[in-house]
């Protein structure tokens, strides 16, 4: 058996022709949704998200309102511009790049974002929604992988979920998300407290890889046929690449080719849909509604 190469380009494609349809609707109606992207400070992991963020939004037709600043800006400063955001109409969402630098409080900064522009879905208003089941935005990487297991026919509803990793923009919001009725999923998270995750990885129907370490799941970690999503973007040196690196996700992807049933690319896996969600999300703010997973 060899596993089905879960394809996020083939999958983002097709939602953001959706929301390409929504926004010329928009556009036909003179609303132009914009979203406001702001990156503090240099981490080239950033810069390419970004990058990778501006270009989606330009083939979809939305304004992207780039805002760069020094790595010194001071927090006060960074709110202040999250609050003229916040009261300019012509933006219908704001995301604030993470990681922030060091020196701010990164719940006050993602909390300033006013609820309905949160297109990131990591305020606390929003986390709370979603924790809680009500309608609000979902964070682009959880809604993201739902789609992909949805596209890919893989069952959700009654399986076993184990998440590795609890950060708050990937594990937390992904147990939120596939424990709500809507999914119905029975979800483990392990993390680093966890001695040892293999026993639960074991017993999982699907496994979301989402802890940042490079080749973190091995195949005897995995029960044949499972589901294997990879959120890993690990940087690992390579002096054979001309940019000095490699990217390496969190599993050893080519010897779980023969065991899991499913297996996402990396790159090309979960990244492209985190940036198609992101579209998805700023065309619900500019109609001022909610998705429901
Ligand atoms: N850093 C890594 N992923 C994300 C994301 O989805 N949103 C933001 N704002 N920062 C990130």
């Amino acid at each position: 058996m060899s596993a089905i190469i879960i394809d996020g380009k083939i999958t983002a494609a097709k939602i953001q022709e959706k929301v390409r349809k929504r926004t010329a609707a928009l556009k036909e109606k003179g609303i132009v949704p914009c979203l406001a992207v702001i990156l503090a400070g240099e981490d080239p992991a950033s810069v390419s998200y970004v990058t990778s963020k501006k270009k989606a939004l330009e083939e979809i037709g939305m304004e992207d309102r780039e805002i760069r600043l020094p790595g010194s800006v001071s927090e006060a400063e960074l709110l202040g511009l999250i609050a003229s955001l916040n009261a300019d109409p012509k933006v219908h969402g704001i995301l604030v790049q993470h990681p922030f630098p060091r020196h701010m409080d990164e719940e006050r900064i993602f909390s300033a974002v006013n609820p309905d522009k949160d297109v990131d879905g990591f305020s606390l208003a929003s986390a709370g929604n979603l924790a809680l089941g009500r309608p609000g935005f979902i964070p682009g990487t959880p809604f993201g992988i739902v789609h992909l297991l949805r596209d890919y026919q893989i069952p959700i509803a009654g399986r076993h979920v184990v998440i590795l990793g609890r950060s708050n923009i990937v594990g937390k919001p992904m147990a939120n998300l596939l424990v709500r009725r809507e999914l119905n999923a029975t979800v483990t998270v392990c993390h680093t407290g966890t001695p040892d995750p293999a026993v639960f990885t074991r017993q999982a129907d699907i496994i979301i890889a989402a802890a940042g370490k490079p080749g973190l799941v091995t195949a005897d970690m995995v029960k044949p046929g499972a589901a294997v999503i990879d959120v890993g973007m690990n940087r690992v040196p390579d002096a054979s690449k001309k940019k000095g690196y490699r990217l390496c996700g969190d599993t050893d992807y080519e010897g779980l080719l023969e065991i899991a049933g499913w297996i996402t690319k990396v790159p090309g896996g979960v990244g492209p849909m985190t940036v198609a969600m992101l579209t998805q999300n700023v065309a619900d703010a500019a109609e001022d509604i909610h998705t429901l997973p």
